[in-house]
């Protein structure tokens, strides 16, 4: 059969248009990244313009939004996968694609445009609640409630008439968590540590707990369309992994409670339950390379083919099982005992394991999923990764890396001069960061950050092409 241009489902089309806008954020958040990695070189660079504080937050809220962008694409995706019948109300969630797209719009542009107002409720309600990861004002955060509202929605009736997979239970139990907690972020109180507390329930609930949940359940998907992994075996690790992760993740919700004003037995807690953490990050990385491995073996010996059907989207899912692994896992581990983050708390080392953690677990899977939705967009069976896939997946993985290691150094650096030796002051922060290795830390990240941006020029080619290489199999 030929190439195609058509979805078999509208519900994968939507799927897509929430693909592309999330690319286009991702394009945006690399931008401000290197923008804000000029400013801590060039402290100048459009000084009054675009001040560091905007910078840094558009980097990030663009990070989320991608990232929230691209699970809910993939879910609209692999819906009728898995149900088997087309989404319910497939119209709604066309509408609601563009009231929440308009919405985001208009958030950055006021992000970009008016930066800062006094201290007063209008600003909370109309320019930005200044609370890092969910600055979106308040009218923002009532509509993505009430989107997210009919996205469950839509999710519920069609998996309830269509059929019930492990994998669509798992998704349908995490999407009322993951939108329940978003509303603890919207409680607002003048007491900083209660506001901390309660922040931390979104921050730390949705990376280490709700989004890793769904993750989980994408990587199964996905195993089982890339490589025709078993769906009992996929099933039966992920079922295991959401156990441990609830376990340990909510709990670990301590390592944030160390220093901001909560009692003391948060130290015990925080110290014991966030050790366990990589325990389940384990899994997920034995889950992905040993069901990977498994399959092939078991049907080369039968003669079967055993090439994967989506090699771009399997060399992501690999990086998915190291970096979610190394990101959050190890880096995460390095500093969550409250003995060790008393040094390290709030450095660049910090900045190291948050850019590694996002990426390595999240940004790696979902840019699998983007290439799962070319496949399905062009019926092509068999989809072969190209010149450009490589670069892409090399130049990015390579430069956040470097990014990581320079961070990693830079932290060290921190915690050695402006902690152990000269004792956390207000002058010993100036002194470590005007040393050498900082100074350099920061050029290195910057370099890195470059070669990261080219990386992602080559992906967003290689989507836009990829589907007319000569190189793939139709059916
Ligand atoms: C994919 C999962 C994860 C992501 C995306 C992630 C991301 C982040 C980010 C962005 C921060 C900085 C927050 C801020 O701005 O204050 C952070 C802090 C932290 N993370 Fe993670 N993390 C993940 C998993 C883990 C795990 C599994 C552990 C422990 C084993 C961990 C331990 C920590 C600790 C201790 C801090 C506080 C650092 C400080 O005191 O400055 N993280 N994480
Ligand atoms: C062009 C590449 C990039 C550059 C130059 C860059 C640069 C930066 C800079 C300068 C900051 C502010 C750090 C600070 O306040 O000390 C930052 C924060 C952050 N970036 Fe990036 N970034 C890039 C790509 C990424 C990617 C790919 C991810 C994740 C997928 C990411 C996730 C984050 C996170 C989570 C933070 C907050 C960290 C924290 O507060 O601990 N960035 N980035
Ligand atoms: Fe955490």
């Amino acid at each position: 059969m030929q190439r195609q241009n058509n979805f078999k489902y509208e519900s994968q089309k939507l799927g897509s248009w929430y693909f592309t806008v999330a690319v286009i954020l991702f394009g945006a958040q690399l931008v401000l990244g290197l923008v804000s990695a000029i400013q801590f070189i060039y402290p100048s660079f459009l000084y009054d313009i675009l001040d560091f504080s905007i910078t840094r937050m558009i980097h990030i809220n663009a990070l989320v939004v991608w990232m929230v962008y691209a699970m809910i694409g993939s879910v609209y995706y692999l819906l009728p996968d898995e149900t088997g019948i087309e989404t319910v109300g497939i119209g709604m969630g066309k509408l609601l694609f563009w009231i929440l797209t308009l919405a985001v719009t208009v958030v950055v542009l006021v992000y970009i445009f008016i930066q800062v107002g006094p201290a007063t409720q209008a600003t909370i309600w109309l320019i930005t609640e200044g609370r890092e990861y969910i600055e979106a004002p308040r009218w923002a955060d009532i509509g993505i409630v009430v989107v997210v509202l009919g996205f469950l929605a839509n999710t519920f009736l069609t998996a309830l008439k269509g059929r019930r997979t492990g994998i669509m239970t798992v998704i349908l139990s995490d999407m009322i968590a993951l939108a329940g907690l978003y509303l603890a972020g919207m409680y607002f109180t003048d007491n900083i540590s209660m506001d901390q507390y309660w922040w931390w329930w979104v921050i730390h609930l949705w990376v280490e707990a709700t989004w890793e949940v769904m993750v989980g359940a994408l990587a199964a998907y996905a195993l089982i369309k890339v490589v025709d992994a078993k769906r009992e075996i996929v099933e039966m690790w992920l079922w295991i992994e959401v156990a441990m992760l609830f376990g340990s993740g909510i709990l670990g919700l301590g390592h944030h409670y160390f220093w901001i004003g909560t009692p003391e037995y948060w130290w015990e807690i925080g110290a014991l339950f966030s050790a366990l953490e990589p325990m389940p990050l384990i899994g997920m990385f034995v889950h992905v390379l040993y069901d990977w491995g498994k399959e092939k073996g078991l049907k080369e010996n039968s003669g079967v083919d055993t090439s994967s059907n989506n090699t771009p989207a399997l060399l992501w899912l690999i990086s998915n099982g190291f970096g979610n692994f190394l990101g959050a896992g190890v880096w995460g581990f390095f500093h969550t005992l409250p003995q060790v983050n008393i040094y390290t708390h709030g450095t660049q080392f910090t900045a190291a394991h948050g850019h590694l953690a996002f990426f390595g677990a999240y940004a790696t899977i979902l840019t699998a999923m983007f290439y799962m939705g070319i496949q399905g967009k062009y019926g092509i069976k068999k989809l072969r990764a190209t010149f450009a896939s490589k670069m892409a997946i090399f130049l990015i993985t390579f430069g956040v890396l470097g990014m990581t290691v320079a961070l990693t150094i830079a932290g060290y650096e921190q915690v050695l001069i402006a902690r152990a030796q000269l004792g956390a002051t207000w002058d010993a922060f100036f002194v470590a960061q005007n040393q050498l290795w900082m100074s350099q830390a920061m050029d290195w990240r910057l370099i890195m950050g470059i070669v990261t941006t080219v990386g992602f020029f080559y992906l967003v080619k290689d989507l836009l092409t990829i589907s007319k290489s000569p190189k793939n199999v139709y059916k």
